[in-house]
């Protein structure tokens, strides 16, 4: 006899989740002080958010990038607090034990200290454990007055593509040695601020390496070469679901998996064991 399926629409979120420990900030510090690399991807919805978080995945990303991947623009800004508020439910109700990140959009943060409190508490309150937001220096004083209010913060160098426009489109940053130093400061701002996290984007493999061993919290690189303490891709450019020519950061997991919780899966595995990203292949030089 064929065991009748639960609901038309498919298992409810978690029903297949194994039941590991919830992610805490505490544990991510852990995992680096440890030297276990920290596995993050973007996730929109709760489906993906659920299958993310039974693969294994420690951090979902509630990426504004969802303007792009979701909504088809050709960049993030148009993306409302609204519209992420609205992902980061689907996303946190998908999820279970993976740590929850969600992006400020553009325009929810860069008018006021004010403004970034409300929009972050706005993020916090769909379920999102940490806000993510762009830029260097002047996100300073904003991530304090959230970490100080208890809102754990992600911050975004390099290739902010919030700033598309004024970088002149979707290139690497801190190749010559001004930008470097620049980004090297950046960081060291936006670390003293408290930044727990800092997402590091489209940066010469070397100089993420430098950045990393000094930063006083966690780095994640997505096209940042290997010796970032975790890596982040794009749900949809991994998956190969997105069409046209990908940046060479990006490998396509599906190639060989016989599934959707495989090709994860073997996301997580490939960054815990140092296989993804190979430097020669997906890094970049100065
Ligand atoms: O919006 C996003 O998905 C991101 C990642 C690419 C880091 O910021």
């Amino acid at each position: 006899m064929s065991a009748e399926p639960s609901s038309p629409y498919g298992a409810p979120p978690h029903s297949e989740s194994a039941l590991r420990k919830p992610l805490t900030l505490h544990r991510l510090r852990a995992m680096r002080e440890a030297g276990e690399k920290i596995a993050m991807l973007t996730a929109y919805d709760a489906a993906s958010a659920s299958l993310l978080d039974a693969a294994g995945v420690d951090c979902l990303l509630v990426g504004d990038s969802l303007g792009m991947v979701m909504q088809g623009h050709a960049s993030t800004l148009p993306v409302t607090l609204e519209q992420m508020v609205y992902h980061t439910q689907c996303v946190a109700r998908g999820n279970r034990s993976a740590w929850l990140i969600a992006d400020l959009p553009f325009g929810s943060y860069q008018g006021s200290t004010q403004q970034a409190v409300a929009s972050s508490v706005a993020l916090m309150q769909a379920g999102a454990q940490m806000v993510k937001l762009e830029g260097g220096g002047w996100t300073a004083p904003l991530i304090a007055a959230l970490a100080d209010r208890g809102i754990p913060v992600c911050a975004h160098l390099g290739l902010t593509p919030q700033s598309v426009h004024a970088l002149g489109g979707y290139r690497i940053q801190g190749r010559d040695a001004q930008s470097a130093d620049t980004l090297r400061r950046h960081a060291a701002e936006v670390g003293a601020a408290g930044a727990a996290l800092l997402v590091l984007e489209l940066v010469p493999s070397d100089l993420a390496a430098q950045i990393s061993a000094d930063y006083p919290g966690i780095t994640i690189g997505i096209g940042a070469g290997a010796r970032t303490h975790g890596q982040v891709l794009v749900l949809h450019d991994m998956l190969d679901i997105t069409r046209g020519p990908k940046p060479r950061f990006v490998r396509n997991f599906m190639q060989g998996a016989p599934s959707l919780l495989d090709a994860v899966s073997s996301y997580v595995q490939a960054v815990k064991t140092g296989a993804f990203p190979d430097e020669a292949v997906h890094g970049y030089t100065a």
